[in-house]
């Protein structure tokens, strides 16, 4: 599919973290997205979808809106299901009404982290979260329903411009602090926002449907993150390693759930580049740091 001239809407493309990275690489590539927040039209009222979609007429529909407050999600797990579980599956069935493409995404965090080599899409889903289970959910409808245009894309560990994220997060915390410590025992491949969403336009391009995985090539803990980032800022913040059980969190998550990209790397003959050298892009050229003294 050429994407020069679509109309694309993006549920989360104004405010969300991909969704702000989808939307300038659907422009870039000469398409006419059309970003949304939950003001704009809320996912979890078919009827104002319904006649959005009508008023818009897109030629593709992208959801990347979801509820992903991994550890409130274990506190409001109505609005968890219905925003990741009970959405998605309507939406795909507006995507099916016009015949044109629906690309959802979801997480890494569907798996329960019990395995030591990367996750493959063949692997079955066993989250222990809300959040995670809430995810899987909104799949397994998705799939149930069986449109042949719909795209799943498994991302994991999401950095990038336009939403506070781990990696922003953990810089403001260098420039107020000597020091931090951060979790050591979970390992995962870190996804660079614009570098998923230019690889999302390279598997629609290649008309792929089905589960994908996609991040950034390589794995390491939060802890290896936290430190690559601070490196690369100059900080002389010094980050300690810490155990899962000395940051106790509501949610449990994966020990490991490194993606396996073979899929994405045999459909498209891309492999996404390391998450160090995407890493680099953020730290140095979009949030712009200077070294910290
Ligand atoms: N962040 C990660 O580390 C990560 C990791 C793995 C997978 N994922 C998946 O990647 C996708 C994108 O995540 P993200 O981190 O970019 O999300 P995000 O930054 O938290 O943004 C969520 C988006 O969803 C919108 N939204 C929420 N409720 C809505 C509603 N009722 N109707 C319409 N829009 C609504 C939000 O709009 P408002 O601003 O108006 O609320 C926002 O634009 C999600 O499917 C997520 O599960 C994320």
């Amino acid at each position: 599919m050429h994407l020069k001239g679509l109309t694309v809407v993006i549920f989360g493309g104004k405010t969300g973290l991909l969704g702000q990275a989808l939307t300038d690489a659907f422009r870039k590539a000469g398409a006419k997205p059309i970003p949304l927040s939950s003001v704009d039209c809320d996912i979890l009222n078919p009827l104002e979808v319904e006649r959005l979609l009508d008023k818009k007429d897109p030629d593709l529909l992208v959801n990347a809106a979801a509820y992903t407050q991994v550890d409130q999600a274990e506190d409001e797990e109505e609005m968890a299901f219905a925003l990741n579980a009970t959405a998605p599956p309507l939406l795909a069935v507006q995507a099916a009404k016009r015949y044109i493409p629906f690309i959802h995404y979801s997480t890494d965090f569907v798996f329960k982290g019990d395995k030591q080599t990367p996750y493959s899409v063949y692997d079955e889903p066993n989250a222990t979260s809300v959040y995670g289970i809430s995810k899987a959910d909104g799949e397994r409808g998705l799939l149930k329903l069986g449109y042949d245009r719909t795209l799943i894309i498994r991302i994991s560990w999401l950095f990038g411009p336009g939403r506070i994220n781990f990696v922003e997060k953990i810089l403001s915390l260098c420039e107020g602090r000597d020091k931090l410590t951060v979790v050591d025992d979970q390992t995962g491949s870190p996804s660079y926002a614009p570098d998923i969403a230019t690889h999302t336009l390279n598997l629609i391009e290649h008309d792929a449907t089905g589960i994908y995985h996609l991040a950034n090539s390589g794995e390491t803990t939060w802890c290896g993150l936290a430190t690559a980032a601070a490196d690369l800022a100059k900080s002389a913040c010094t980050i300690d390693p810490v155990p899962t059980s000395a940051y106790t969190t509501k949610a449990i998550r994966p020990a490991y759930s490194v993606l396996d990209l073979s899929k994405f790397i045999e459909t498209t003959g891309i492999t996404p580049r390391t998450w160090e050298d995407a890493l680099k892009t953020y730290v140095l050229k979009d949030l712009k740091k200077q070294p910290i003294h």
